[in-house]
């Protein structure tokens, strides 16, 4: 590797160091600091009037010195304040500044005027910290900064601190502001969709003006994910410069995109100002969540490929050494709410002779509950279900050489419960309003630290008394009627966020009691799929929709943000979801581009049937790896193509593989030659087709020619798809 040297002062001394051992440079003279990934760099310095200016984002520098000081801009006019054009990194409500402030605050005699400027910075390693103070109070901002070199990101969040002796309300608590070179025609990519259709992706010029893209819902939501990408507006998978970020919280959120009249182009993301009030008393800090950016310009596939490394590396529970996703079985699809002892050891036989690891029992297994009708908040064995509890189906699954893995959706309660009998007080609500049933449910106020050790004491007697490896969590409703009256009316919307870290809390204390336990997060299937969640859980149910062809576009869009190894993906029975009926071949290949699972009734399955499943499941162990911890290429999307292909490449280049899928064939047209990324031109590698689709020659190809010429598949049929792996020969 070429290595540049170069003189860095910091505190006083004055270092030759190598440009790749630095994270973080800092030029004392003129105040500045330079913070450098491996691919991507991000400046920013102290103008003199003391004010943070952000000062560049892109391509890495190695020169330090390039990077002009933060310095002040003249007024324009008087109504084109100098404020509006300076890039401020993390901008107070306050003086003349009108587009969307980082942080905004109410004094308690009603002042709201806030302007920060820079008090002090400390680096520490890849850390660094940079403290901010209004001009007249001591109202305090601690920006954390922690540079992901090898990944390429940045960790961006904000510690509001109030050192008066006056309690503020804070209206407005940004995790960040992400600044594109100034410019336009810039693009924006961002998720939509509702239940059952989640993670759809857009993409649309930036013009000027703001746009918003939020959960109002209380938690993550279907309508819209925490991620977004900016791109010059000529990117496209393959390459081209790409600004992106994700936002680690599973509460309401907010992403502003703004672009202003002075070409800057702006996105302020953090904890949504809908309803939001959030009183901070002297002494009292407010953290923000963690916003992740990271700048590329190897193009969409780039940027998602950053953002796998990072969560597979820094985010998600174990990091690198978590194990690979098991092949799973879920027993909702089949049964519903009629699950007992007898129908469960029925499908885990079955389950297990297909070669599945993991064997979860969904809702239906306690209280009451026979319906959406009952039960929920009752986490106590149905004993008509099972009546010596359950231990016996555990074993009988153990024996099996099978994890069992319970449902559970410990935030909710039915009205028809004997816990909501005992503790009606215990939901969110606002007295003498109505309480508005979703699914028949209310939604537990876990803000309220006695409802939070109540469902951690819960959760942890069932995972200390039976041989639990898996939870899947659930959450199947938003909120609504937010109140919690037993707070001071001042308080109460702290609820939103007090909520989420509750939430946080309890999971975090049960995976540290018990550090073998996996979660999965289920909302009514990808409402709650963010960063913030992603720290705690192992996977993601990503919709409730499990239909192939659409979870094809959804699987597309969930890839844009998140690695395949959080993604659940069962196969299951047709027709499904939309009335489709496609091949158990077909739905097996889509699932596999996952976390494997199975969610079918195995009791209505042929005999031919099971002995697809049998070799699919055996494929899927072989080729898991790649999928789960390799490098993702999407190679033709299901939004613009009738041909969905997607590539993984093993980390280290030996192993990858190819999924291709025919949605619809017209005039009996072959597919053209798909074109493979990612392996190494001087290489070779051996082809080995799963069934007869793959039409080379040559079973040996070189990654020039897989790369330059593509391969050719015989996919003709309707909903037809095939995979093909390749094994790095020399
Ligand atoms: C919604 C989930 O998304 C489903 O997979 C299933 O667990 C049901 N809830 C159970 O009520």
């Amino acid at each position: 590797m070429r290595r540049i040297f170069l003189c860095l002062a910091i505190t006083g001394f004055t270092l030759a160091l190598p440009l790749s051992a630095q994270s973080i440079q800092f030029d004392q003279a003129r105040k500045l600091w330079l913070l450098t990934t491996a691919h991507s760099s991000y400046a920013m310095g102290v103008a003199p009037s003391g004010q943070l200016q952000h000062l560049y984002w892109g391509p890495a520098l190695w020169r330090i010195a390039d990077v002009p000081a933060a310095s002040p801009r003249a007024d324009v006019s008087s109504f084109d304040p100098h404020e509006m054009l300076e890039n401020e990194e993390y901008a107070g409500w306050g003086g003349p500044r009108y587009y969307e402030p980082a942080l905004k605050i109410t004094r308690a005699d009603g002042n709201r005027d806030l302007v920060l400027h820079y008090v002090s910075g400390n680096t520490d390693g890849n850390k660094l910290r940079v403290v901010l103070k209004d001009i007249r109070d001591e109202i305090e901002v601690t920006l954390s900064y922690t540079v992901y070199r090898e990944t390429d990101m940045i960790e961006r969040s904000a510690a509001i601190r109030n050192r008066t002796k006056q309690q503020i309300t804070i209206e407005s608590a940004q995790s960040a502001t992400w600044y594109m070179p100034p410019g336009i025609g810039y693009r924006l990519s961002y998720l939509s969709g509702r239940w059952a259709a989640e993670t759809q992706l857009n993409r649309e010029p930036i013009h000027e003006g703001m746009k918003v893209i939020e959960s109002r819902l209380g938690h993550t939501g279907h309508n819209f994910n925490p991620w977004f990408a900016i791109d010059d507006g000529s990117a496209e998978e393959t390459h081209g410069r790409v600004w992106f970020g994700a936002l680690a919280w599973s509460g309401n959120w907010r992403f502003s995109i703004e672009q202003t009249p002075y070409r800057q182009v702006r996105v302020t993301g953090g904890l949504n100002t809908f309803d939001f009030a959030y009183p901070l008393r002297p002494g009292e800090i407010l953290q923000t969540p963690e916003f992740y950016g990271g700048f590329t310009d190897s193009g969409f596939g780039g940027a998602s490929r950053c953002l796998h490394d990072l969560e597979r590396t820094h985010i998600a529970p174990h990091g690198l050494s978590a194990r690979l996703r098991p092949v799973l079985y879920n027993s909702w699809e089949a049964t519903e709410f009629n699950v007992d002892q007898q129908g469960q050891e029925t499908l885990a036989d079955k389950a297990a002779k297909l070669g599945v690891e993991l064997f979860v029992m969904d809702d239906g297994w306690f209280g009451e509950r026979n319906t959406d009708k009952a039960g929920l908040g009752d986490w106590f064995v149905n004993k008509k279900k099972f009546p010596n509890g359950l231990d016996p189906l555990i074993e009988h699954i153990n024996k099996l050489g099978m994890d069992f893995g319970l449902w559970v959706e410990p935030e909710m309660v039915n009205p028809d419960s004997q816990l909501y009998r005992a503790h009606p007080d215990w939901v969110m609500n606002f007295p003498g309003r109505p309480r508005s049933e979703l699914r028949n449910q209310l939604i537990l106020n876990l803000a309220r630290d006695d409802v939070k050790e109540y469902i951690f004491s819960v959760l942890d007697r069932l995972t200390t008394e039976h041989k639990i490896r898996y939870l899947k969590w659930d959450m199947n409703r938003t909120f609504s009627e937010p109140g919690w009256p037993e707070e001071k009316p001042e308080a109460q919307r702290e609820l939103w966020v007090r909520y989420v870290l509750n939430l946080y809390d309890i999971i975090d204390r049960l995976r540290a009691k018990h550090p073998n336990l996996e979660i999965e997060s289920c909302s009514g299937g990808g409402g709650r799929v963010d960063l913030g969640i992603l720290r705690r859980v192992d996977e993601f149910w990503i919709s409730d929709n499990t239909e192939a062809y659409d979870r094809l576009k959804i699987q597309e869009g969930f890839s844009e943000a998140y690695a395949a190894k959080f993604m659940s993906a069962w196969v299951t029975d047709v027709p499904n979801t939309n009335g489709r009926t496609t091949s158990l071949k077909y739905r097996f290949l889509v699932a596999m581009q996952g976390a494997l699972g199975i969610g079918a009734n195995l009791n209505k399955w042929l005999t031919e049937d099971t002995e697809l499943a049998t070799k699919m499941v055996t494929l899927d162990k072989r080729i898991r790896n790649t999928v789960q911890n390799g490098d993702l290429y999407r190679l033709l999307s299901p939004r613009t193509n009738d041909v969905t292909a997607n590539q993984y490449v093993a980390k280290g280049g030996k192993e990858a593989v190819l999924f291709a899928f025919r949605h619809a064939q017209q005039y009996k047209t072959g597919v053209a030659p798909i074109r493979l990324e990612g392996l190494d031109p001087r290489a070779t590698y051996r082809l080995e087709s799963i069934d007869r689709a793959l039409l080379e020659k040559n079973s040996v190809l070189s990654g020039a020619y897989l790369m330059g010429n593509g391969i050719s598949l015989d996919l003709i049929d309707d909903y037809d798809g095939t995979a093909v792996l390749l094994h790095r020969v020399e």
